[in-house]
């Protein structure tokens, strides 16, 4: 653990709960509330999802879409030899995958406790890089194919800054895919059962949901943006928008994760997935 975070955990070092809203937060805040988050709790999210995850599959989200199944990076055969960016990796699972396929990806995370995850796995079998997505430390070109399950994006204030900074890493041609939390879900109670199907709120309102501490500094920071924005985002930073993808819920998917559920997932999408190219 980091000598910040230990900082952190010293200085707020309280048993008081988080207090949940809805409020403004800045891309510092965000960034700053999201590293310490994952590092205090990246050792519960792999206890708890990681045999779901499996430790080198490419599952797009809670749904369960497996990349080896629907190919949203590439054909088959199309990925080996590419230098692939995974961005808010985790512990890393997909990038495992796309190693298994031929490729040559790096795993990129803002936490180093989710890293020290991807380590115990496999003991360092690609580059892990501890960073913000907001400023990538690569050179321009470096890659020629960029992905996300879930990393990054949800969390950050700015997605427009992280999306021109993929588009700066990809060479010309490069694929940009990535997946998030529905926009449809921010209306909704983020509940599992029967409560997380009545609307409760704006679609419309993109005010954060943010947790904060006593002193009302945010610990936990997720940004919401509608589907509209999304696209917008998208074309802003620089990318033609290919596809968009909202997984159904499967009928061997028994398993809840959060507000996730096959109650829900037969109802209202849970995930969507842009894929976007770099011309
Ligand atoms: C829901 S997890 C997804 C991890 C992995 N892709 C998976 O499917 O398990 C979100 C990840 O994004 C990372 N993250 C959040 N904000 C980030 C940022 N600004 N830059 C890089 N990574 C970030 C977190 O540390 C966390 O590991």
């Amino acid at each position: 653990m980091s000598q910040e975070i230990q900082a952190y955990e010293s200085e707020n070092g309280s048993d008081a709960e988080p207090e949940a809203t809805r409020r403004t937060a800045g891309d510092t805040e965000s960034s700053r509330a999201s590293r310490g988050w994952w590092d205090r709790n990246a050792d519960e999210y792999q206890t708890d999802h990681g045999a779901f995850l499996g430790d080198d599959r490419f599952v797009w989200g809670p749904e369960g879409l497996d990349e080896a199944d629907v190919r949203l990076l590439g054909p088959a055969g199309s990925l080996a030899g590419l230098d692939v960016l995974e961005i808010g990796a985790g512990a890393a699972q997909c990038s495992r995958w796309l190693a298994a396929q031929g490729a040559r990806p790096v795993a990129l995370d803002l936490s180093h406790r989710q890293l020290q995850h991807a380590l115990r796995i496999d003991g360092g079998a690609f580059p892990l890089i501890e960073a913000d997505a907001g400023a990538l430390p690569f050179q321009d070109g470096s890659f020629d194919l960029a992905c996300s399950a879930y990393g990054a994006v949800p969390f950050v204030a700015d997605p427009v800054k992280v999306f021109r900074e993929v588009r700066r890493v990809l060479r010309p041609g490069g694929r940009w895919v990535f997946s998030v939390t529905h926009p449809i879900r921010w209306a909704f109670p983020d509940e599992p059962g029967p409560e997380g199907l009545s609307v409760a709120a704006s679609y419309f309102d993109r005010t954060p949901y943010v947790e904060q501490d006593e002193n009302g500094d945010a610990v936990y920071v997720e940004h919401h943006r509608t589907l509209g924005d999304r696209v917008r985002d998208v074309v802003a930073g620089g990318f033609r928008l290919e596809d968009l993808v909202e997984p159904e819920w499967p009928a061997w998917n028994a398993q809840e994760w959060g507000g996730w559920s096959p109650l829900r997932g037969n109802l209202i999408p849970g995930t969507a997935i842009f894929v976007c190219v770099r011309d």
